[in-house]
């Protein structure tokens, strides 16, 4: 891939492609990390000198008309302000852009484009026509075969990937490709049937698989526990013996909680009480992984090479049963381990317990985290490559 810090983009009318889709709630930005982590990469195009051009998509507005809740206004406020020079948006902007060296616009969001969900050749054509350069940097969108994220890159004068998009790339080659050992992950999440993939993909590479919320339940269930009112997946009992059962074979574990957290209703104020896996009733539900599984798996933790972390292991929002989570991140933020993260849930508990610092590398990707991790090619990336080094 041929990388933006190498290409001399002085005088030159720079297109690139950030995800700066952002939460927006009443005209309000609730996290701005994804503005914040494009940052570097504008910089960096201004001071070579270019004519930056920067497109992104928020939300999934429908194609062909202007919507002012899905408009990047917002977004071009905020840019300017943390930028500290006038980001205009341009409103119109396929079929030319009016923008000086040095200058910075920001283009209204290309999901309004015709054509642009379906990788349209003509549009991704149009795109390519407006720049000397083609960066793709929107590690957050590189799983989406899109006209500004895929269909660009075949057509653009030169397609180079942006510093941000090549940071993830790296962090997550680091962490699965050629991992420090130990490799750790952690998988947790309400229900197995959306993370089956990365489930079984990840089980052929760990050392260790620490699973988490429904997730865990239904492994809990089918290792013969009781489960009570938890939720879990009776349906995909078989399928969590079978993860098991490919672990074992590979010399791989997924430890089981031998405690847990319960209480009788998903509320903030239920009261919570510690109890032996075999030990729950009927009418609990597992909020919480408990005490004693906690500091086993902090253990493993702090012996692990690496630690691949997407998930919250507990209802971490409630404060009685969020020591699970708290745990795991502080042994996270305690690990020599090389340590990655990734997912809005994920990123909200770093945040909770203060460890971005403490964790190497955070990801801006959700969906295309997650994908990464499943081991398919970013269709964004596979362009890129295509297009040679
Ligand atoms: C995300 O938030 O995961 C990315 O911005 C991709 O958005 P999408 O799921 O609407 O393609």
């Amino acid at each position: 891939i041929v990388r933006m810090t190498d290409l001399d983009l002085s005088g030159k009318r720079v297109l690139i492609r950030q995800d700066l889709n952002v939460p927006i709630e009443n005209g309000r930005i609730t996290s701005e990390k994804r503005i914040t982590a494009s940052l570097p990469t504008l910089k960096l195009a201004l001071e070579k000198g270019a004519a930056v051009m920067v497109t992104s998509h928020l939300g999934r507005p429908t194609e062909g008309v202007w919507s002012e809740a899905e408009s990047l206004a917002p977004v071009a406020l905020r840019l300017s302000q943390l930028l500290g020079v006038q980001v205009p948006l341009v409103r119109d902007w396929v079929d030319g852009v009016d923008v000086a060296p040095g200058s910075i616009v920001l283009l209204e969001n290309c999901r309004m484009n015709a054509g642009e969900g379906k990788d349209d050749e003509t549009l991704a054509k149009k795109y390519a026509a407006l720049c000397d350069v083609f960066v793709m940097d929107a590690f957050g969108t590189a799983h989406r075969a899109q006209a500004s994220t895929h269909g660009v890159i075949r057509f653009a004068p030169i397609a180079a990937g942006g510093p941000l998009l090549m940071a993830e790339l790296d962090a997550l080659a680091k962490a699965l490709l050629a991992p420090a050992q130990p490799l750790l992950a952690i998988v947790a999440g309400s229900k197995v049937s959306t993370k089956l993939e990365l489930l079984s993909s990840l089980v052929g590479k760990v050392d260790q698989l620490i699973v988490g919320g429904g997730i865990a339940n239904t492994f809990i269930a089918a290792a013969g526990y009781p489960v009570g009112k938890s939720l879990y997946e009776p349906d995909l009992l078989d399928t969590a013996k079978k993860i098991v059962a490919d672990a074992k074979a590979r010399g791989a574990d997924i430890p089981l909680p031998t405690d847990v957290v319960v209480a009788k209703q998903f509320l903030p104020d239920a009261e919570a009480t510690v109890k032996a896996v075999a030990d729950v009733a009927e009418d609990d539900l597992i909020l919480d992984i408990g005490p004693d599984t906690a500091q086993h798996y902090a253990g493993l933790i702090a012996k692990a090479g690496t630690v691949v972390w997407n998930g919250p292991v507990g209802v971490f929002e409630f404060e009685a049963f969020s020591h699970g989570t708290q745990a795991l991140a502080q042994a996270i933020a305690a690990s020599p381990a090389f340590s990655i993260a990734g997912g809005g849930d994920t990123l909200a508990a770093v945040d909770k317990y203060d460890i971005a610092d403490q964790v190497s590398y955070i990801s801006t990707g959700g969906g295309a985290f997650l994908e990464f991790l499943e081991g398919k090619t970013l269709p964004a990336v596979a362009a890129l490559e295509a297009r040679g080094a």
